[in-house]
């Protein structure tokens, strides 16, 4: 039998003790900032600097926050799990990388990256981003936070809808199901058969979709998981 095929999804909430606010939760950053103004094409295009100002807020925290045990769980998982593990994020920090994991899928964009709004070059971005600043490719003063925005489509969703169409465990950790199409990740995940794990603070919206609910902290449900899977 082999080992079997594992899809993660991780929200704000793997990365909420590691001192980034989450979006939905008491105090969290929708209840500080209103969605339409940082985070649409529209409100970049009436407010650049708000958005532009927001961002770069967010960058500065991230680079200064460190993994903690549940992306270092999740990073052993890929390095030592005999079937694949696929991780996808809907985070735009880089703790799963900085806790040693590879290959993460940033569905929803990435802090560290720029991106032209005219030729679509990416290029890291600095920790502080300007307003009408240059892209190093064109030369057209359009660069902007490489961030999918509500109404945008998520990145690399051919890539996450193959995964999904193998998995034989599906696991969503620290989301609160709001969000599509990843809230929908669990549905396409049943419709193949594959047993479904959530695992958070409080259930999600969709908490009902999921075989498995595992209640607590992440940085200690998830690697009591890991644990779980390696020993077999
Ligand atoms: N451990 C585990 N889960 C936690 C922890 C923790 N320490 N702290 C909070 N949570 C859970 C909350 O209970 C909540 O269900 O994390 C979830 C965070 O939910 P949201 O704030 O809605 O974040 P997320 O689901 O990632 O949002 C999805 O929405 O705003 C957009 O693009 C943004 O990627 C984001 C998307």
């Amino acid at each position: 039998m082999s080992a079997p095929s594992i899809v993660i999804l991780t929200g704000a909430g793997i990365s909420a003790e590691s001192g980034l606010g989450t979006f939905r939760d008491e105090g969290g950053l929708w209840a500080q900032h209103r969605i339409e103004d940082v985070a649409t094409p529209e409100g970049f295009a009436r407010n650049p600097q708000l958005v532009v100002d927001f961002y770069n807020a967010r960058r500065a925290q991230a680079a200064d926050a460190n993994p903690n045990a549940a992306h270092m769980a999740l990073a052993r998982l890929q390095a030592e799990h005999a079937g694949s593990v696929t991780l996808v994020t809907q985070n735009v920090d880089d703790l799963h990388e900085k806790g040693g994991s590879v290959d993460v899928i940033h569905m929803h964009g990435a802090l560290n990256s720029a991106l032209c709004a005219t030729c679509e070059h990416r290029w890291p971005a600095p920790l502080a981003m300007s307003v009408g600043q240059d892209c190093p490719y064109c030369t057209g003063p359009t660069a902007r936070p490489d961030i999918v925005w509500f109404g945008e489509i998520p990145y690399h969703m051919e890539r996450i809808e193959r995964a999904l169409a193998n998995a034989d465990v599906f696991v969503a950790i620290g989301t609160s199901g709001n969000v599509y199409p990843a809230a929908g990740f669990v549905q396409m995940a049943r419709h193949v058969g594959a047993e479904t794990i959530e695992i958070n603070l409080e259930p999600g919206e969709n908490v009902g979709l999921f075989d498995d609910v595992r209640a607590g902290k992440a940085s200690e449900t998830v690697p009591n998981w890991v644990a779980e899977v390696l020993a077999g």
